[in-house]
């Protein structure tokens, strides 16, 4: 019996648990812990059970359609996965390994810039769309090389994070020793090892996929691949701000999706700068903590674009009910991060699969319990929500 199948394995927090098991601390707590205090990561799944549903009973519903279409492209169900740096540190080729699951179950992958795999194995992977997201570390002339790599790989969109003028300060990363352990100074190195040691199935994984990754679509002049370092530094040398979107759209040439967005100023922005899509996003709760839930910032948004652009969520989903609620305030998709990334580090790629079909299935069951018969048709009326969603602050009268 597969390691991640029920009983073991009955919900993503299973999966959380066995990766919890299978990773040292830092690690661990590098995927699951936000920033400062960890309240909008709270605040993420709270909203989820802030609305709550309006079924329909007594209505046959035999066969339910999951599929949507993000920027054009049909995917089998109504979410893709978000791009999550690092993935090869939690599983062994591990961008190429959810890619794969990810086609095999019919949606789409989005690769970080920070990940350790070549976009071309990536694109080698899934049949399905992937996503190219764009840090501009290095600089403008590495971006624009690495936007002409994925395009000429096949990449179906960019998206473009626009909330990481600075990596937020995640406090369990410091307590674990992560700078630490990232300088290569042995002494300083030394306390904090014996994590690592403490989980050797791990490490021997580790090791045999070639020790630290690098970063091999960042490629620097003279120095080739980005090596793995503190990534905070680096992302505040090379944020992204309005202006630079004209350039990447002319060097793209192809679908823009803006993720990191918080208000309706930012998503008319957004708008306004090209974007084909955005994603309501606060980086999971990693970024800038007390900002609200992304779901409550979701009805502002959506009036802002008024339809214009596609509007995607992410943040706390961690249940397919999670999915249906997004839909029915208006999401045209969602994005998943932890949730598969629970499942890649628990066990790999039998570990994302799982982890989408319990997505896939709590969704089916939870239309059919709604009396729904397809993701396309759920709106505002399957749903009470017991929130109040953010509104645009009134200007004070001239
Ligand atoms: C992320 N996220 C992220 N986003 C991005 O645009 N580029 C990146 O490199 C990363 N890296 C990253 C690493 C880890 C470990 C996590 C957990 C998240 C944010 C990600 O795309 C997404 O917005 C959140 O993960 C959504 O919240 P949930 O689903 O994790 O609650």
């Amino acid at each position: 019996m597969s390691r991640v199948a029920a009983p073991r394995v009955v919900n993503i927090a299973d999966l959380r648990t066995l990766a919890k098991r299978r990773l040292p601390r830092g690690v661990f707590d590098y995927i699951d812990g936000g920033a400062d205090g960890e309240a909008t990561l709270r605040e993420n799944s709270r909203a989820f059970e802030q609305v709550t549903f309006r079924p329909r009973s007594a209505v046959a519903t035999t066969s339910c359609d999951l599929g949507v279409r993000v920027l054009g492209l049909p995917l089998q169900l109504p979410f893709l996965l978000a791009p999550v740096g690092s993935s090869r540190l939690f599983y062994p080729r591990g961008e190429e390994v959810a890619a794969r699951a990810a086609g095999d179950a019919g949606t789409a992958y989005a690769l970080s810039t920070l990940s350790g795999c070549l976009m071309e194995d990536v694109r080698a992977a899934t049949s399905r769309p992937v996503f190219y997201q764009l840090y501009l570390l290095g600089g403008r002339d590495v971006a624009l090389a690495a936007i002409a790599r994925a395009r000429a790989t096949g990449f179906n969109a960019l998206v473009v994070t626009i909330d990481t003028p600075v990596a937020g300060l995640r406090e369990r990363d410091v307590r674990n020793g992560i700078r630490e352990l990232l300088s290569f100074d042995p002494l300083a190195m030394a306390p904090f090892l014996p994590q690592l040691l403490r989980r050797p199935r791990w490490l021997a994984g580790f090791l045999r996929d070639g020790g630290l990754m690098k970063f091999p679509n960042v490629v620097l002049p003279d120095i080739g691949p980005m090596p793995y370092t503190d990534v905070g530094a680096a992302l505040e040398q090379s944020m992204v701000s309005w202006p630079d979107l004209r350039w990447i759209r002319e060097a793209w040439q192809g679908p823009i999706v803006v993720k990191g967005v918080h208000t309706s100023d930012d998503a008319r922005r957004a708008v306004d700068a090209g974007a084909q899509a955005i994603v309501v996003s606060n980086h999971g709760g990693r970024q800038l903590d007390g900002v609200p839930a992304t779901l409550r910032m979701l009805p502002e948004v959506l009036d802002a674009v008024d339809g214009r652009v596609e509007v995607l969520l992410d943040g706390g989903i961690r249940r397919g009910g999670d999915v249906v609620k997004a839909l029915c305030l208006g999401a045209r998709a969602v994005l998943v991060g932890r949730a598969y990334v629970y499942g890649l580090a628990a066990a790999g790629g039998a570990g994302v699969t799982r982890a989408i079909e319990i997505l896939r299935s709590d969704i089916v069951r939870t239309l059919k319990l709604l009396g729904c018969s397809s993701v396309a048709a759920l709106d505002r009326s399957y749903v009470n929500v017991e929130f109040a969603p953010t509104r645009e602050p009134v200007p004070p009268p001239t």
